[in-house]
């Protein structure tokens, strides 16, 4: 079954205020997502934070099965975190590595992570090393298997990049890592909520996403899946007394499932939006989000053909959601509070956000527009009529 646009639509309040085409920054909420939360912090107001979570305790334990069903996980392999980067920083922070030990990472890779690699190169002495990217500008797979050759500790990569249409072969670095034996942490941050997704296809050992972006959720709120033959190995880098039970005087025992990686405190209202935007999402259908989503960018991306000295700086071969653009004479942030004033929304990618990739590309600060399947052709339309506008 097909989207039913106009549904979708009356469903998110935004779309009637702005024309809203930044998904991959923090997306448009459905309506339903805001009155779980609203309605879960009414009910703290009313019988107060713990009477709540308890009254509730089936459909914020039930969120867990919700992330499981997305991503084709076991719900005891999900930890709920604050956000992507928490997630992420939880799997490769309690990953023993030690000095000599290599990691590889991706000529993508988001800041966040490449920066947790310089601190554990400065503090424990790990190698980095950056797998090269093939003719397409996406990761080179034969080239990562004659790394593989080496020992190597973790592959540690982003699937879809915060800056551009880049859809990392994650399911074929997927099968290297298994064959070679090699832990494989996946940041999908940018993928979860626009695409299909499958931990057992894909072969990753963790995975990382937030729920703000293609997901819809509310802002604060992200999740790790951690492997269920790892997790009875793994230290989590905080421990607290909901991460392990304290047993004896001078023993604590750590949770058997992978809410390990989570502590005692929880935002309790975001559950429940994150509970709805899964709902809403799995409603939908995700390859029906995906078509669509993809499709309006490439919409996107013809029509930017139509501006004199626009450029598209995509790689790869198959584009997702996320087009990252340049237009000769456009300032970027200008342009972007030009638009906004015009209520279109869109945004900017620099280097500090994958510095490897801008470098290696000589990439100015970009634009970024990321639609997502409740745009219209429409929107799409208005953002290039404004954009030939400003160049006027
Ligand atoms: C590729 C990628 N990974 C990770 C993150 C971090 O997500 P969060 O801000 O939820 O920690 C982002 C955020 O933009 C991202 O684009």
């Amino acid at each position: 079954m097909s989207i039913d646009i106009e549904q979708v639509r009356a469903d998110t309040p935004g779309v009637s205020h702005v024309n809203h085409l930044v998904s991959a920054g923090a997306s448009l909420m459905p309506q339903v997502v805001v009155d779980a939360m609203v309605d879960h912090l009414n009910l703290e107001a009313q019988i107060g934070g713990y009477g709540a979570a308890n009254q509730q305790s089936e459909m914020l334990g039930g969120v867990y099965d919700q992330v499981a069903n997305l991503l084709g996980a076991k719900p005891q392999e999900i930890a709920i975190v604050e956000n992507a980067t928490v997630g992420w920083c939880q799997a490769f922070y309690a990953l023993p590595l030690k000095r000599g030990d290599r990691v590889l990472t991706c000529q993508a890779e988001y800041a966040a992570n490449y920066v947790a690699y310089l601190h554990r190169a400065k503090r424990d002495g790990i190698i980095i090393e950056v797998i090269p990217n093939d003719a397409h500008g996406a990761i080179d797979v034969e080239a990562l298997e004659k790394m593989l050759a080496e020992p190597t500790a973790l592959i540690s990569i982003t699937w879809v990049p915060t800056n551009g249409g880049l859809v990392n072969p994650a399911q074929a670095v997927g099968k290297l890592a298994k064959k070679y034996g090699v832990l494989y942490l996946l940041d999908a941050c940018q993928a979860v909520g626009q695409m299909v997704v499958n931990v057992s296809e894909i072969g990753c050992d963790f995975l990382s996403a937030t729920a703000r972006k293609f997901l819809r959720g509310p802002r604060g709120i992200g999740c790790l899946y951690v492997r269920e033959a790892l997790i009875a190995n793994m230290e989590p880098v905080v421990v607290d007394h909901f991460a392990a039970n304290w047993v004896e005087k001078n023993r604590y025992e750590l949770r058997s499932d992978a809410r390990r990686f989570e502590t005692w405190e929880n935002a309790y209202a975001l559950r429940a939006g994150l509970g709805a935007a899964l709902a809403y999402a799995d409603n939908v259908g995700l390859a029906n989000i995906q078509k669509r989503a993809w499709k309006l960018a490439q919409t996107l991306r013809d029509q930017l053909t139509t501006i004199k000295g626009a450029q598209v700086h995509d790689a790869g071969v198959r584009h997702c959601a996320i087009v990252s653009f340049s237009i000769e004479g456009l300032d970027p942030v200008e342009t972007v509070a030009a638009l906004r004033a015009k209520n279109i929304i869109i945004g900017t990618s620099g280097v500090d956000s994958s510095r490897l990739d801008f470098e290696a590309r000589k990439l100015p600060l970009l634009l970024r527009a990321a639609p997502h399947y409740f745009n219209t052709a429409d929107e799409i339309g208005q953002l290039v009529a404004a954009l030939k506008d400003q160049i006027k």
